[in-house]
């Protein structure tokens, strides 16, 4: 599915000598190291600021807390994604209101979002959080519009998107706040757990700021009952060095998704979709977005079969992701049964992941697409 040593293998030096650096100064926590990753951050993505913190999960429930997501509020999200999109909505206090995807991008439908608002359980909505799912924008123009007419905050859950854009801006300067995350699998990767905020809101990012070291502005003075979520020094360090090759490896995968569809096109497999027959149904990328391929995602109806079929012959697959959340024994509670969301759902049965990174090479993904026309033959 994805083979670290190969980005790891040509960095190593440089990236040896950033962690010496940081055991040079002893500064473990936040810190000189975090303080630059950030600014170089908050450069590159041209927003106001940028906070690390602990991870992608902590960074979406600073985002919402910092925004003013509280108690007895609604936020609508989707039940196609991670589990953090929902449970750092419940870490708030407030209520996740799901919506329908729509099953051409796996994206939270703007349509469903609007529908959503009308029901009781979105009576106190105050912000919609939007999933920029395997690297691609969520629909900004709809979602624009809809906050816009209904008084909404809108938080980006920017964790798979490092760099994707919609039009000319990109993920993570969008929303009222975005959150990233840095696990080791994303397309910006740290050597642990890693996330973090971005905002143009001065006191969104204050507030995110004070949030994460336990609610202080001043030491031992505490505002808020935040948490302890801080980014450490080591990962800052290895997070800078990343950042100059971001682009060059989203570039990368967007030749690998190029070389994907060229090469099934090629073996005649391809369905028209959104659903897919006989073949499969491959990604595509929405006019205005500008995809990043953290994932490249197919569909198809015979799905388990395929991935046994591709696990026999040693090819890496994975499903993202099996169980939407509405139907998640965790969020039971929520009052959603299966049928809620039918996209949804679908999608569950019949996506699936083939490898992708930037190193990637042509006669392995020659190999992926023979075994994947082999099993439809
Ligand atoms: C869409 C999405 N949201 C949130 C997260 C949570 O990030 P983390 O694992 O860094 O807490 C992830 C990553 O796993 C994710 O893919």
């Amino acid at each position: 599915m994805l083979d670290l040593k190969r980005q790891y293998e040509p960095l190593h030096k440089e990236l040896l000598a950033a962690l010496e650096h940081v055991l040079q100064t002893q500064q473990f926590i936040l810190g000189e190291q975090v303080a630059s990753f950030e600014q170089a951050a908050a450069a590159q993505l041209r927003v106001k600021y940028a906070i690390g913190c602990s991870s992608g999960t902590d960074a979406l429930w600073l985002a919402l807390v910092a925004a003013g997501i509280r108690s007895g509020d609604s936020v609508i999200t989707t039940p196609f994604s991670f589990f953090a999109s929902v449970s750092s909505i419940l870490r708030a206090g407030a209520r996740p209101v799901l919506a329908d995807i729509d099953p051409v991008t796996f994206n939270l439908d703007p349509k469903a979002v609007s529908n959503a608002l009308d029901s009781p359980a979105a009576s106190n909505a105050k912000a919609v959080l939007p999933v920029h799912l395997y690297g691609q924008c969520a629909d900004w123009d709809a979602f624009s519009r809809i906050a816009a007419e209904n008084g909404l905050k809108l938080i980006e859950d920017a964790a798979q998107a490092w760099g994707a854009k919609w039009k000319v801006q990109t993920a993570g300067s969008l929303g009222d706040a975005a959150a990233f995350s840095f696990y080791p699998t994303k397309n910006l990767s740290a050597a642990g757990d890693a996330g973090m905020v971005t905002t143009n809101d001065d006191q969104i990012a204050e507030r995110a700021r004070m949030l994460r070291q336990h609610g202080m502005r001043r030491r031992y003075h505490h505002d808020e009952v935040g948490w302890n979520t801080r980014l450490d020094g080591f990962q800052g360090a290895i997070l800078e060095i990343k950042l100059k090759y971001i682009a060059g490896w989203n570039d990368a995968r967007r030749a690998v998704a190029e070389r994907y569809h060229a090469l099934f096109r090629k073996a005649g497999v391809i369905d028209p979709g959104p659903y897919p027959a006989k073949g499969i149904v491959l990604p595509h990328e929405v006019p205005g977005a500008h995809h990043v391929w953290h994932q490249y995602v197919i569909r198809s109806a015979r799905r388990d079969a395929l991935r046994e079929f591709l696990t026999t012959r040693n090819i890496g697959s994975e499903i993202y992701y099996p169980v939407p959340l509405h139907m998640q024994t965790a969020l039971k509670d929520l009052g959603y049964v299966e049928g809620d969301f039918p996209e949804a759902e679908r999608a569950a049965r019949e996506v699936l992941a083939l490898p992708i990174f930037p190193e990637l090479r042509e006669d392995e993904q020659q190999t992926v697409v023979d075994a994947i026309a082999k099993f439809l033959s």
